[in-house]
C-alpha cells in the first residue's frame, strides 16, 4: 500500500519569516548542512511525487536560485502577495495547470524535522481511509499560535481547524494542533479552495478551512496523529532554529550510534545530514563533522576537531584538527593542532603532526611531516621524513609553484623549498637549507651560509655585560683573549 505515489507535493515557502530578523529568507536558513526548505524537499522526494512544487514569494529569486542549484527537478509557483496558505496552494495548482488526479500532499517549508517516513504514513492513512483530506496533527505541550484540531465531542471525528487568533478560550485549551501538513484528494482540494473565504482575523485564505468545507459537503475527513510532536516543529525564530538543530543533531547521532559508532559526548558533537560513518569509528568530544565527511572504521576523531568534506581512513587518528576537503589515509595520524586545507591527500600511515598546515599536497604512504611546517602545492613520495619547521615556499607573489620530493628522503629541519624544485629519491638536505635548485637522487644538499665564530667579540663590544661576565666565568674562560 505504500506504493501510491502522490500526484504532487506542494511546499509552502512564500512567507518572509519576519521573526527571524534576517536578511536571509527564513527557508534558506540552514541546520545540519541543509536549508530548511531543503530538508522539506528531501523528505517530500521520498514520496516520489509526480510533481514537486515549491510556492515562492518573498525573496523568490534567491529561493528559486537555491532550489535550481541544489534540488533540480523541483518546480516553483509564484505567490505575489502572501494572502494565506489557501491562496498559496491555489497558486501551486495554477502552476500545475489542471487539478491533479490523485493525492496532493501539502507541507510547510519551515518544518525541517518532518521525516519522509511520517509523510509516507500520512499518505498511506489517507489512502486506506478513503479520505478527501487527512491532516497530520500532533499533541503538543504548548499549543499557543497553532491551529487547533476541533473534534466532535460525541464521535471524536474531526470537524474543523480553528486558528489561534480566531479560537475561543475553550478551543485554545485544545492540545491537538494542525502541523500544517495535509494529504488531499487533488480534485476536491481544487474545488474547495474556490470556496475559501477571508472573513477571519487575518483576512487571509486559510488552507485549514478546506477541511470543514469538504466535511460539510459530506466528504470523509480525518487526522493522523504524529508519533513524535517534535517532528512538526515549525521554525519562526532563531531560538526554534537552534532547537531544531539540536533535535536533528541528536537524531543523526543516535542513528550513527545504533549503527556502531562510539560518540563519547553527543552533546558536544555536531554532525551534518550528509556525514557518513563506518562501525567502530570513535568520535571524541568537541567535534564538528560537516558536509560530505566520512569516518571509516576504527578511526578516532577529536577531541576539538572540525572536518568538512573530509574522508578519514580506517584506523586513522585525527586530533585537535581543522580540515576542509582533505583525504586522510588508513592508519594516518593528524595533529594535534594541524590544519589540512583543500586538496590535501595524506597517504596510508602518513603523518601531519603538530602545528602543520597542508594545502594541495599529496603525501605518500608512511611519509611524516611531524612538526611546525607548511606544505603547500607539493608531492612527496613514500617513507620520507620532513624535518621540523620546514616551509614549502610555493608563492612568488604572483603565481603558485610546485615542489616534488621523492621517496625515502630525509630533509633537515628548518628547510625552505623554493618552488618549483624537485628532490630525488633517497636524497638528504642539511638543516637550515634554502633549497632553490633541484637535488639529484641520493645527494646531500647543503644550502646555507658558512658559520664564522668571532672570538672575544662580547668582551670587546659588550664589556661588563652579563653576557661578558658569564663568558669569562665559564669553564672555557676563552672570551677574554685580547
Ligand atoms: C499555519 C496553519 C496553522 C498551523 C501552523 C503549523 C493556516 C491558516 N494555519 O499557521 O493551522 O498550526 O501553520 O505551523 O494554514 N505561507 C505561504 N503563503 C502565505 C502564507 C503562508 O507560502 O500566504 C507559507 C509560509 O511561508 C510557511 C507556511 O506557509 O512556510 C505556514 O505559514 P505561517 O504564516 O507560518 O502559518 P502559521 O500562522 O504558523
Ligand atoms: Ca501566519
Amino acid at each position: 500500500m505504500s506504493t501510491n505515489r502522490p500526484a504532487a507535493v506542494v511546499v509552502l515557502a512564500a512567507g518572509e519569516g519576519t521573526r527571524m530578523k534576517s536578511k536571509t529568507p527564513k527557508v534558506l536558513h540552514e541546520i545540519a548542512g541543509r536549508s530548511l526548505v531543503g530538508h522539506v524537499v528531501s523528505a517530500a522526494r521520498e514520496l516520489e511525487p509526480e510533481h514537486l512544487v515549491v510556492v515562492v514569494g518573498h525573496a523568490r529569486e534567491q529561493v528559486r536560485g537555491h532550489l535550481e542549484e541544489h534540488y533540480a527537478g523541483t518546480r516553483t509557483a509564484v505567490q505575489e502577495e502572501q494572502n494565506g496558505t489557501g491562496h498559496a496552494v491555489r497558486m501551486a495548482l495554477e502552476e500545475l495547470g489542471e487539478a491533479p488526479e490523485g493525492t496532493v500532499v501539502v507541507v510547510c517549508g519551515d518544518t525541517p524535522l518532518l521525516s519522509g517516513e511520517t509523510l509516507r504514513a500520512l499518505a498511506d492513512t489517507h489512502a486506506a481511509d478513503g479520505n478527501a483530506v487527512t491532516v497530520l496533527s500532533a499533541e503538543v505541550p504548548d499549543s499557543t499560535g497553532y491551529g487547533r484540531i476541533v473534534r466532535d465531542a460525541a464521535t471524536g471525528a474531526v470537524t474543523e481547524i480553528v486558528e489561534h487568533k480566531d479560537a475561543s478560550d475553550a478551543q485554545r485549551a485544545i492540545k491537538e494542533i494542525n502541523s500544517g501538513v495535509f494529504a488531499f484528494d487533488g480534485k476536491l482540494l481544487a474545488e474547495a479552495l474556490g470556496q475559501v473565504r477571508t472573513d477571519n482575523s487575518q483576512g487571509e485564505e486559510y488552507l485549514t478551512d478546506v477541511l470543514s468545507i469538504l466535511r460539510e459537503a459530506g466528504h470523509r475527513v480525518g487526522a493522523s496523529v504524529a508519533a513524535d510532536h517534535r517532528e512538526i516543529l515549525g521554525i519562526n525564530n532563531r531560538v526554534q532554529l537552534a532547537e531544531a538543530r539540536g533535535l536533528l543533531n541528536r537524531r543523526l547521532l543516535e542513528r550513527a550510534m545504533l549503527a556502531g559508532v562510539t560518540v563519547v559526548d553527543p552533546a558536544s558533537v555536531l554532525v551534518d545530514v550528509t556525514v557518513t560513518f563506518e562501525p567502530d569509528a570513535v568520535i571524541l568530544p568537541g567535534t564538528q563533522l560537516l558536509g560530505a565527511t566520512h569516518v571509516a572504521e576504527d578511526a578516532v576523531v577529536g577531541p576539538n576537531t572540525r572536518l568538512k568534506d573530509t574522508t578519514v581512513g580506517a584506523g586513522a587518528r585525527v586530533d585537535n584538527t581543522v580540515a576542509d576537503s582533505a583525504t586522510v589515509g588508513a592508519g594516518a595520524s593528524v595533529g594535534p593542532y594541524a590544519y589540512l586545507r583543500p586538496g590535501t591527500n595524506l597517504g596510508p600511515k602518513a603523518k601531519a603532526g603538530t602545528y602543520v598546515e597542508m594545502k594541495n599536497a599529496t603525501i605518500g604512504e608512511g611519509t611524516k611531516v611531524p612538526h611546525l611546517s607548511y606544505v603547500g602545492d607539493a608531492t612527496i613520495g613514500e617513507y620520507t621524513n620532513i624535518g621540523a619547521a620546514s616551509v614549502f615556499v610555493n608563492y612568488d607573489g604572483e603565481a603558485k609553484h610546485h615542489t616534488t620530493i621523492g621517496s625515502h628522503c630525509k630533509t633537515g629541519s628548518d628547510n625552505m623549498f623554493v618552488a618549483p624544485v624537485t628532490i630525488g629519491d633517497g636524497a638528504y638536505t642539511a638543516a637550515g637549507s634554502v633549497i632553490t635548485k633541484d637535488v639529484p637522487a641520493g645527494a646531500l644538499a647543503v644550502a646555507r651560509g658558512q658559520q664564522r665564530n668571532i672570538e672575544g667579540w662580547v668582551a670587546r663590544k659588550r664589556p661588563g655585560s652579563a653576557a661578558a661576565q658569564a663568558a669569562q666565568a665559564g669553564p672555557e674562560g676563552s672570551a677574554v683573549e685580547s
